[in-house]
């Protein structure tokens, strides 16, 4: 019976994040691309919480910003007095007589499979309040657990108010529990502020709880690293570089080649098609999506861009980008701002493509600048291209049309438009529209001299 009760989920992240030295929240400084606290709330999501109350306090605008209000609930904690304080913020959202998972929102590692196993724990003890704990050989700046001579939790003790005999325990804390929810209401009013920081510590309802005769448990975790907590930048690092193990690996165990995984970055979210191959030094960053049998990299950034299957990016940067199949990207490109790449198009090295459309078939092999331009089916576009886009005040777009072979070095003063099938000689200065199927030469005519040099050189040194 106890299984059908509501799952709530409360994740605490108001603290200012001190140890972070940082003008963001720590909330939502970033692992693997995603702001710590919403790897906790999703986590409870996927252990089966509806709409997980995320305690804000410090920087609580951005906190809300960052996470939407699709997903969560909110609910403000206007001084930091401390997690219990923390806590009670939210309770009056949780329904009574349900099952309420407390979670710190700065342990960015915890997954939802460990969750559910808390919860199991939780219910099927009877327990009214459960811990989830750690083994680790250093637990400095962890919670303390503190057990009867029959291994019964009662009580958790902060490090800084350890003694330095509880200093030597070395199971710590996690910073996640199960409550029942009438019983953790019923306790936060009992918390007093007698500690070392003058707070109200959410750990101190354990020791009430027991004391006044309820069950308490501990749910001890496998792997400590799952609910290693980031106070720090070091501790942010170690967990960045945690994450980006265990994704990297899974995209590997669902089919990705990964050629040398301690190069590799991908983050939380992106997506890859099988047999595509990650060369070293690839980022995979934002919403970024790659198709199948690609070959990404090496050194290649990709962020919020969707690279379609068969495709090549090699040492390039391409943000915000859309890119078809088939397509040939680098060594050296740098796409960005809402370009798009119809397929079988070729962007080679050195060029630069910005807010333009490139249909399919384009080829722009060297050293070139698109900008807010249109480019039709198969268009050539020469070395050395370049379309002028602003005028120092406003941006202008240049139309290039189906076929169109733009010779080497042109420069393309927008706006313009170049015709179906035209051609601009190599380096013309297009200034004004060219029609279908015509020649435009914007340069000046090629003199010869015949025998010039001879004469020239004979006068030099009559001279000389
Ligand atoms: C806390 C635990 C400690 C545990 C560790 C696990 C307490 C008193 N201590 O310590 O036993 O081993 O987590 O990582 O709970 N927060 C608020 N409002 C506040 C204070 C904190 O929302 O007034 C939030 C923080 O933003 C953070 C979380 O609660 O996400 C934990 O707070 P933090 O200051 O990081 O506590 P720890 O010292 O890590
Ligand atoms: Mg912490």
């Amino acid at each position: 019976m106890s299984q059908l009760r509501e799952v709530a989920g409360i994740v605490l992240a108001a603290g200012k994040g001190t140890r972070m030295k940082s003008e963001l929240p720590k909330a939502l400084h970033e692992v693997c691309g995603a702001p710590m606290v919403r790897l906790v709330a999703d986590a409870l999501i996927s252990a089966g919480v509806g709409k997980p109350i995320i305690v804000t306090g410090h920087g609580s605008e951005a906190v809300r910003e960052a996470l939407g209000a699709d997903r969560f609930e909110y609910a403000f904690q206007q001084f930091q007095r401390g997690t219990g304080d923390a806590v009670r913020c939210a309770i009056d959202s949780v329904k009574p007589k349900s099952v309420v998972i407390v979670a710190a929102g700065d342990t960015p590692l915890v997954h939802a499979e460990l969750v559910r196993a808390l919860l199991e724990k939780h219910t099927s003890s009877g327990n009214q309040a459960t811990v989830a704990t750690m083994h680790l050989e250093d637990p400095t700046g962890y919670g303390r657990v503190l057990r009867d001579p029959c291994g019964n939790v009662t009580q958790i003790v902060e490090h800084r108010d350890a003694t330095q005999e509880q200093r030597e325990i070395l199971e710590a804390n996690g910073g996640l529990y199960c409550f029942d929810s009438d019983m953790l209401g019923k306790t936060l009013e009992q918390l007093r502020p007698n500690n070392d920081q003058g707070e109200l510590y959410l750990t101190d309802t354990i020791a009430w709880i027991a004391s006044q005769g309820g069950k308490v448990g501990a749910y001890r975790v496998e792997d400590p690293i799952d609910l290693a907590g980031v106070n720090n930048r070091w501790q942010l690092a170690e967990a960045n570089s945690v994450l980006r193990r265990r994704l990297v690996e899974q995209h590997a165990l669902a089919g990705v080649s990964i050629l040398d995984p301690a190069s590799t970055y991908v983050d939380v979210g992106v997506e890859i098609g099988r047999d595509t191959v990650l060369h070293p030094g690839s980022f995979l960053e934002g919403s970024t999506r790659v198709g199948e049998r690609c070959s990404i990299g090496p050194n290649t950034q990709l962020i919020d861009s969707r690279v379609g299957s068969e495709s090549r990016v090699m040492m390039s940067v391409l943000h915000g980008v859309e890119v078809g199949r088939h397509v040939i990207i680098g060594p050296f490109a740098h796409l960005r701002g809402g370009a798009s790449i119809g397929d079988d198009a070729r962007i080679g090295n050195f060029v630069e493509v910005k807010n333009s459309a490139l249909e399919n078939g384009v080829r722009a092999a060297h050293l070139s600048y698109i900008g807010d331009a249109s480019v039709g089916r198969d268009a050539n576009i020469g070395a050395g291209t370049i379309t002028c886009n602003y005028d120092g005040i406003c941006k202008h777009r240049t139309v290039i049309g189906a076929e169109a072979f733009i010779g080497s070095n042109s420069t393309l003063v927008a706006p313009v438009q170049i015709g179906h099938k035209a051609i601009v000689a190599a380096g013309s200065v297009v200034t004004f529209n060219v029609p279908d199927d015509a020649l435009a030469v914007g340069r000046s005519r090629q003199e010869i001299k015949e025998s010039w040099a001879t004469q020239w050189r004979e006068k030099k040194r009559s001279k000389g």
